[in-house]
């Protein structure tokens, strides 16, 4: 029985998910980048992590050919830089305090987390890429923000369980 896309996409979609926006640069010096849902951890040693951008995004070429590219992980309160991540055709960068990390990749200031990623591998997924790399620069700032949860198209902060 074939399954179909409806279903397949209404199925993943129920699954929560953290919130990233990876960023880098293209070879003319803008900043490109998108939101996504689809990032993991995949190695501590070496440290690797993926992330998976459709082969039709924009920013498609940039990032999957840049040496190094950002990965920012949101906060509960950072819905509009996901959905400003994930229009096309705009100044993505509108608005934003933007910095570098150290390898020289675009940063984007006041995220939960920022992860440096210097480019290890392109895989085939699909009408996807699996961009894995390798995690050269962290800063985890010491905060009590919650971070953004995806989850059957709507965005929002994971709420606090309390231990019982
Ligand atoms: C919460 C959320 C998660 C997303 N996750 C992904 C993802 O994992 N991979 C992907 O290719 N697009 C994802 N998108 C869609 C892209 O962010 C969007 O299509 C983006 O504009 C593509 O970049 P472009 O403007 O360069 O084409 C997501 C969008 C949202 C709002």
């Amino acid at each position: 029985m074939t399954v179909s896309k409806d279903l397949f996409k209404q199925t993943v979609g129920s699954f929560p998910t953290g919130v990233t926006v990876t960023t880098a640069y293209a070879a003319d010096g803008q900043v490109v980048g998108m939101t996504a849902s689809a990032f993991s951890s995949v190695s501590l040693d070496p440290l690797l992590v993926l992330m998976c951008p459709a082969k039709d995004a924009e920013c498609y070429s940039a990032l999957t050919e840049a040496d190094y590219f950002s990965i920012h992980l949101l906060a509960g309160d950072q819905g509009p830089l996901a959905w400003q991540f994930a229009k096309s055709d705009v100044d993505k960068t509108q608005g934003l305090s933007l910095d570098k990390g150290p390898n020289g990749s675009p940063k984007i200031q006041g995220c939960l987390a920022y992860l440096e990623c210097r480019h290890h591998a392109l895989y085939d997924g699909g009408d996807h890429g699996i961009l894995v790399g390798e995690v050269r620069h962290i800063e985890l700032p010491e905060t009590d923000r919650e971070p953004l949860v995806y989850c059957k198209s709507t965005l929002g902060p994971l709420p606090r369980i309390d231990a019982q």
